[in-house]
């Protein structure tokens, strides 16, 4: 069985983008991979941030992952600061990395434009130094990511063709997963840019009271006209509406066109508020019954099951390198 590794940051709750995305992609995957799936906890500590709320964080997303289909026997869920491993192969891949390349990173150059005036953080620079880690210690076959993650993954295959030229064949060189689901989730309240935690209006989070949801995608910006039509340079509102409405359902694009047919923006909100409530009603049901308790014995289980891979290939590494 092919091994899978992928991180995701607790930085908010997860909403449709990061579903459809991403998670619904790894909850089909663990049925055919060995997965291990990491709350990315020290990549949100690259920026500014609250330790109360990174906690928070921390379990609310463990707890979403679980409700929308992560199933525990499955997949080893935990916590990328209970594996110390991925930090000593951080430091030691740090070595091994160029300024010049890190410095090239698209979203160095975002994030170092974003805190230019607070102070760029070295964990900024370094963060694909701790991702190429987080792969590597577990020498993952595969690794499924958004496309904006595309140039890190490049640089951790980089990092380990580099390693083994140098310290012999350790690594596996691992392979990038796009999920097939090519239609990007926009904003709900600017479909020109991605459903991101940072345009809270726009943002539909799975587990928001049902208040919330339905007034959000009652307030979704629609287009001129009055015609539902899949056109996204024309339409960008309406084609956004259509593409969760296609995700919710399994209908293409044509069935949607043809159900909405003579039908106006308003109805077409209706059935969407419908399709979300009855394709999210299990999760959200056992999102409610989820305990602290339970959460934190899952995570201290997948932490001993990640450290006993990723200290055996530590020690291989140790050896290698000198150091032991
Ligand atoms: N940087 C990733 C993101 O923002 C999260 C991440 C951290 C990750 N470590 C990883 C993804 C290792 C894949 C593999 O989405």
């Amino acid at each position: 069985m092919k091994r899978i590794l992928t991180g995701i940051k607790p930085t908010g709750k997860v909403h449709l983008g990061n579903y459809f995305g991403m998670i619904r992609e790894i909850v089909k995957l663990q049925e055919n991979h060995q997965v291990f799936l990491m709350i990315a906890d020290l990549h949100a500590q690259t920026v500014p941030y609250k330790p109360k709320e990174l906690r928070f964080l921390t379990y609310e997303l463990a707890s979403s992952l679980l409700s929308l289909g992560i199933n525990p026997k499955k997949t080893i869920l935990f916590r990328q600061s209970d594996v110390p491993a991925h930090l000593y192969l951080y430091w030691i891949l740090g070595s091994l990395s160029y300024l010049g390349e890190l410095y090239r990173m698209h979203e160095f150059k975002e994030q170092s434009e974003r805190y230019k005036k607070i102070g760029v953080g070295a964990g900024i620079l370094m963060y694909p130094v701790l991702q190429a880690a987080d792969i590597l210690i577990y020498n993952a076959d595969l690794v499924p990511v958004g496309r904006d993650q595309v140039q890190h993954l490049e640089l951790a295959r980089e990092l380990a063709r580099r390693f083994n030229q140098r310290f012999g064949k350790i690594f596996k060189i691992p392979e990038i997963h796009l999920n097939p689901e090519t239609e990007k989730i926009m904003s709900l309240d600017n479909p020109l840019k991605k459903m991101s935690k940072s345009s809270p209006e726009g943002c539909l989070e799975i587990f928001a009271s049902e208040k919330e949801i339905k007034e959000k995608i009652k307030k979704a910006i629609t287009d001129s006209g009055d015609e539902i039509k899949y056109d996204p340079i024309n339409k960008p509102g309406i084609s956004n509406l259509m593409v969760i409405y296609k995700y919710l359902t399994n209908k293409s694009l044509a069935e949607i066109e043809k159900e909405f047919y003579g039908l106006g923006y308003a109805d077409f909100k209706e059935k969407i508020i419908s399709a979300f409530f009855e394709y999210f009603s299990e999760a959200r049901k056992r999102k409610k019954k989820m305990t602290k308790i339970y959460i934190e014995r899952l995570l201290t289980q997948g932490k001993r099951k990640a450290n006993k891979v990723a200290e055996e290939n530590l020690k291989k590494i140790l050896k290698v390198t000198g150091l032991k």
